[in-house]
């Protein structure tokens, strides 16, 4: 099985990017299932249902979510509509959205988690191993993707380390920058953090000037997103169709120049 994630959408540069180019890069790297983080999809903050269509459309079979879960208050009624849209199990208000979703792949259950960290973040949440746990009690799945969407290296990798014999990957999501420190321990895929599909020459996917103006001079900036063309960024998971424990751990990076 060959599971695609894709890193954080952010903004227009990005949603661009993903839509226009997810079917060729499904199709190159023979994704069965693919996972997109849309949490900064919506102007660099959230989602709206009509983002989640245009994801949906292009090929995503599973939506994932962040600390920007609420930032778009059409969302927030909305999630009825998203049925393949996930918020992290671990922040409130628990009863909008679903914790976690099992779906149907080659014969096989594929159940996909969305947890927050809690070091270093502008947003409280509940503790994610303490969540985490909670939902392995109930989770039914020969695949159990997690995405941890965090700022610390530290509280992602720890989190792999208590859980990596009982699930099959742990990608980090957030920081938009991608690490090189993917591997795969015990039959579990890791990397820090998968990288953006968002505007390459920018700060974190902000317009530049914005944030040094705001870091250097104190202005009071919008943090607008920057409209530079975007870098795609993800992860290649492939699990071993017999023990459905993952084999091999590939990053993904497509940045404009690379495509045609
Ligand atoms: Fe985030």
């Amino acid at each position: 099985m060959n599971i695609l994630f894709l890193g954080d959408v952010v903004a227009r540069s990005g949603r661009d990017a993903v839509i226009s180019y997810l079917p060729q890069i499904k199709k190159q790297y023979s994704a069965d299932f693919t996972i997109i983080n849309g949490e900064n999809s919506a102007h660099g903050k959230g989602i709206t249902s009509k983002i989640y269509r245009q994801l949906k459309e292009a090929g995503a079979d599973v939506i994932t979510l962040g600390n920007h879960t609420f930032s778009k208050s059409e969302i927030i009624g909305n999630f009825s509509q998203c049925p393949d849209m996930i918020r992290p199990a671990n922040l409130e208000p628990a009863d909008i959205g679903k914790p976690y979703i099992i779906r149907e792949c080659r014969g096989r259950r594929i159940a996909v988690v969305n947890l927050l960290g809690t070091v270093f973040m502008d947003i409280a949440a509940g503790d994610p191993v303490t969540a985490m746990n909670s939902l392995l009690q109930e989770i039914d799945a020969d695949i159990i993707i997690v995405d941890l969407h965090a700022e610390a290296t530290s509280e992602k990798q720890v989190f792999y380390h208590i859980f990596r014999s009982r699930v099959t990957a742990v990608i980090g999501t957030h920081t938009h920058v991608q690490t090189a420190d993917e591997q795969v321990t015990d039959g579990c895929a890791y990397i820090t953090d998968a990288g953006m599909c968002g505007p390459f020459d920018s700060i974190l996917g902000r317009d530049t000037d914005e944030v040094i103006r705001r870091m250097v001079y104190r202005e009071q900036t919008r943090f607008t997103p920057s409209d530079k063309p975007a870098v795609i960024c993800g992860i290649l998971i492939r699990t071993d169709d017999a023990t459905n424990r993952c084999i091999s751990a590939e990053r993904i990076q497509i940045r404009p120049e690379m495509r045609v």
